[in-house]
């Protein structure tokens, strides 16, 4: 079904015009959310309200130019336009199908009150789930090429909320525990930021970030609940690199009654644009995947050539049968291809991408996984250097396809990007355009994309379908090998919350065996078995990791969950949760009338009620439970988990008892 109405609408934007000000207003389609924009001699702003609360005060819209200043004050309206939109979309793959699409729209052009004066446009609309802006510099002789300066957007809070948050401008780019802390001492933060108040949860991002720098969110003082974009700059200052007509991200606000009713906004995904009618899709598929990582990260192997080397073609078919026994679709190989010597994320990057190291066959394992009627996935980390990969990138891509490898994973392991002479963050317009010509070269050849240490989603996937998954956050690697003691037991019950509303997380989950710590006396994974589970469910990504070694599966019941559980979903539900402690989402799949469900906990025990009229009624379900034992925690006993089935049907009430740092995952399948 496709419904596109254009009409104009005065109940729903109504305007008006007192002397040079004018003021319009924006209602979204369920009336909830009220967006007011004001035009005066300063500037256009605009503010938000929801259900009569408000959430942003008056702020100020604008940009400012290297060389032709600011465009921001002095402006007159020159055209108004406004439409409202009722349609829904299907994914290639996602959380739901189809995707309902429903919003009311303002653009407002504008021309600075002079002869010559320049030309801004700012398109505003309003959903169910938030709000979103946008500017658009059409094409103009008055400015033509330009760098931009500054974005002069302010986001002017009414409320000091409680702030959910990653700082930016750090080395380990997104990979950090989020911040608990009130408004005013978030100094400089990467979105999405999710803040949380009295009766209602928002949520600040971006969406469809393409030629542009992404938005980071600094306080303008101390201490202060007006926030202003920042945007991430080239290694010589400059914002954004750009030429009109150009048309800027998406500033989004997402804003629900409460943090579990965030997760199941489509806003972001909205706002970008439909992949071209025309474009081959037929490889792309979600699914899951194994593979030569874990043992790696808990410094059993090595990705350097040698004895402890990890990628082996002997290891890799292992891999290959173990996941060949089971619902497992590719199994990944890291460190196979020459130039991870020694501390490779140390110096100028020697990767060759098409040759593999001594002792492993890639022809010989490529075709023994499709023999077996699986694919290897193909992995191409750069350690930052840009300019190394882009020289090989093609051939690379076309390696992988002549084997049959139909996904990759990338990696940018460094604190910083090489560009030539100089560094440039991971989050500026480089990054940006630079992973807009990786998925294009990977859709060339027919290959989907994992991207890690990358930039941060923006719903880009809706137009570039290949682009699947990716990292952008503080995965599971952080309990293996990294220099600290890793994540804390409430860390995945945070992400879902903040970094999860951006798009999918490639966090890999699946740890079986807590016994690693000969080589890692200091980490361990900050859950029971049963949580790890759990996780399939409550974090979202269409390509998911079993990422524990085959002989730690092998004997577990368990598995049969992961063997179990799909990766595309009909439907998707956020049931319950608080953010930093615990979560319940339950997903249908998009192939069967079966429904899954991923409870999970931080540090602290809990009981939960689970009503399950999300079923279908009048139908009988047989429910098996995979849950903590009552023994079960995340420090003293986590591999203590018990199998459970039952007959259920949608009026059954469930309760799930969660250990200390534990979980439950279910699955209810439809009995004919
Ligand atoms: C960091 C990635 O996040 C991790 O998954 C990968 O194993 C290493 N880089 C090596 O590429
Ligand atoms: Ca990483």
């Amino acid at each position: 079904m496709r419904r596109t109405t254009l009409l104009l609408i005065s109940l729903l934007i109504s305007a008006q015009c007192l002397g040079q000000n004018q003021t319009w207003q924006l209602l979204s389609p369920d009336s909830q959310i009220v967006m007011g924009i004001h035009l005066d001699a300063e500037a256009l702003s605009y503010q938000v309200s929801y259900r009569q609360q408000t959430i942003l005060r008056p702020s100020k819209l604008g940009l400012a130019f290297k060389e032709q200043g600011q465009l921001q004050g002095n402006l007159k309206v020159i055209h108004v336009n406004q439409r409202s939109v009722d349609q829904t979309w299907t994914p290639v793959w996602g959380q739901r199908s189809p995707i309902i699409d429903r919003f009311n729209e303002l653009r407002v052009e504008l021309q600075e009150n002079s002869a010559t004066g320049k030309q801004l446009q700012v398109i505003f609309r309003v959903y169910n789930d938030g709000v979103a802006f946008r500017y658009v510099l059409p094409k103009q002789a008055q400015l033509t090429d330009f760098v931009l300066s500054q974005e002069l957007t302010e986001f002017s809070f009414d409320q000091n909320y409680q702030a959910w948050w990653i700082p930016a401008y750090r080395d380990q780019r997104y990979e950090y525990q989020y911040l608990k802390s009130a408004l005013s001492s978030v100094d400089v933060a990467h979105t999405p930021m999710t803040l949380i108040g009295d009766k209602v949860a928002v949520a600040v991002h971006e969406a469809a970030l393409s030629h542009y720098a992404s938005m980071t969110l600094k306080n303008t003082n101390d201490n202060s609940i007006i926030f202003t974009s920042d945007l991430v700059p080239w290694a010589d200052g400059a914002k954004v690199y750009g030429a009109t007509p150009l048309t800027t991200p998406w500033r989004t606000i997402q804003i629900a009654e409460n943090e579990v009713a965030l997760l199941n906004s489509d806003l972001i995904l909205n706002l970008n644009d439909p992949a071209a009618p025309d474009l081959d899709t037929s490889y792309i598929k979600p699914g899951k995947y194994m593979g030569i990582w874990w043992e790696m990260h808990i410094g059993n192997k090595n990705w350097s050539p040698g004895a402890d080397q990890g990628a082996t073609t002997e290891r890799a078919m292992q891999y290959i049968d173990f996941a060949a026994q089971h619902n497992i679709d590719d199994v990944l190989i890291e460190g196979w291809n020459k130039g991870w010597e020694g501390e490779w994320w140390q110096r100028p990057p020697i990767f060759d991408f098409v040759t593999p190291v001594d002792g492993f066959d890639m022809d010989k394992v490529s075709a023994y996984a499709l023999s077996k009627g699986l694919r290897v996935i193909g992995h191409h980390e750069t350690a930052a250097g840009i300019s190394h990969y882009e020289r090989q990138m093609e051939d690379a891509f076309n390696y992988y396809q002549q084997r049959g490898v139909q996904s990759v994973k990338m990696g940018y392991v460094g604190t910083r990007l090489e560009h030539g002479a100089v560094k440039e963050w991971h989050h500026g317009q480089y990054m940006v355009e630079h992973m807009q010509r990786v998925v294009d070269s990977a859709a060339k050849h027919h290959v989907m994309v994992n991207a890690h240490e990358t930039i941060k989603d923006t719903g880009l996937s809706r137009t570039y379908p290949n682009m699947m998954t990716r990292e952008a956050v503080r995965g599971m690697e952080y309990n293996g090998g990294s220099p600290d003691t890793g994540n804390l037991p409430n860390h995945t019950v945070i992400i879902p919350f903040t970094r999860g509303l951006s798009g999918p997380i490639d966090f890999t989950p699946g740890i079986f065996n807590f016994n690693y710590q000969k080589h890692r006396p200091h980490n361990r994974v900050p859950t029971t078995l049963a949580k790890q589970l759990a996780l399939y469910v409550t974090l979202y990504s269409p390509l998911q990791m079993a990422a524990d070694l085959p002989e730690n599966y092998a004997g577990h019941p368990a598995f049969q969950f992961i063997d179990d559980v799909p990766t595309d979903w009909q439907q998707s539900i956020a049931l319950q949760g608080k953010i930093g402690e615990f979560l319940v989402v339950a997903r249908q799949d998009k192939h069967s009338a079966d429904w899954f469900v991923g409870a999970t906990s931080n540090e602290d025990p809990r009981s939960l009620s689970l009503a399950l009229d999300f079923l279908e009624p009048n139908q009988r379900y047989l429910l098996t439970r995979y849950q903590d034992a009552t023994d079960a925690h995340w420090q003293r006993k986590p591999m203590a988990y018990e199998i459970k089935q039952q007959q259920v049907s949608s009026s059954d009430v469930l309760t799930l008892q969660l250990q200390p740092g534990g979980g439950a995952a279910l699955k209810f399948a439809l009995l004919k």
